[in-house]
């Protein structure tokens, strides 16, 4: 959660996915409330949260999402990592980033917690 003078600012989550026998994080959601959005909380919250992943030894983090708001936290196609696009979803949107210099390749579908519905 982020907050700003006591107030809820905004809220990100990372959960649990599966990729081949590597697990990684996914992220989502990610939301800021309207009067504290463009001040770089969603841009905090993203980096806080790898800090804590890669603390946590998280080698990956995998988001579908914007392909103009992602990458400026280092996010690229998942493809690269050798992740493949789930169907029906542009390769654009579906992308990863690597947390660790020690991180193995990827390889494999990923396979979402069950509460996903994916
Ligand atoms: C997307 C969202 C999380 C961004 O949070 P934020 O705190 O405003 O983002 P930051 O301040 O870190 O970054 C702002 C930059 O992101 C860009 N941006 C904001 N919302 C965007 C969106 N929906 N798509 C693409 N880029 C976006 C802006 O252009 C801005 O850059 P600029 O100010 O240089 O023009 C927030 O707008 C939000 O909660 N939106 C509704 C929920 C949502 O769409 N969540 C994403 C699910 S994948």
């Amino acid at each position: 959660m982020a907050e700003e003078d006591g107030q809820l600012a905004g809220h990100i989550l990372f959960t649990k996915a599966q990729v081949g026998e590597a697990e990684v994080l996914a992220l989502a959601p990610l939301s800021v409330r309207p009067a504290f959005q463009r001040q770089g909380v969603g841009t905090a919250l993203i980096e806080e949260g790898h800090r804590i992943a890669r603390k946590m030894g998280y080698a990956y983090s995998i988001v579908l999402g914007s392909d103009s708001y992602y990458p400026r936290t280092g996010y690229r196609e998942a493809v690269h990592f050798g992740v493949e696009v789930p169907d029906g979803i542009p390769s654009a949107n579906f992308m990863a980033v690597r947390l660790r210099e020690d991180a193995r390749p990827l390889g494999g579908q990923i396979i979402y917690a069950e509460e996903f519905g994916m």
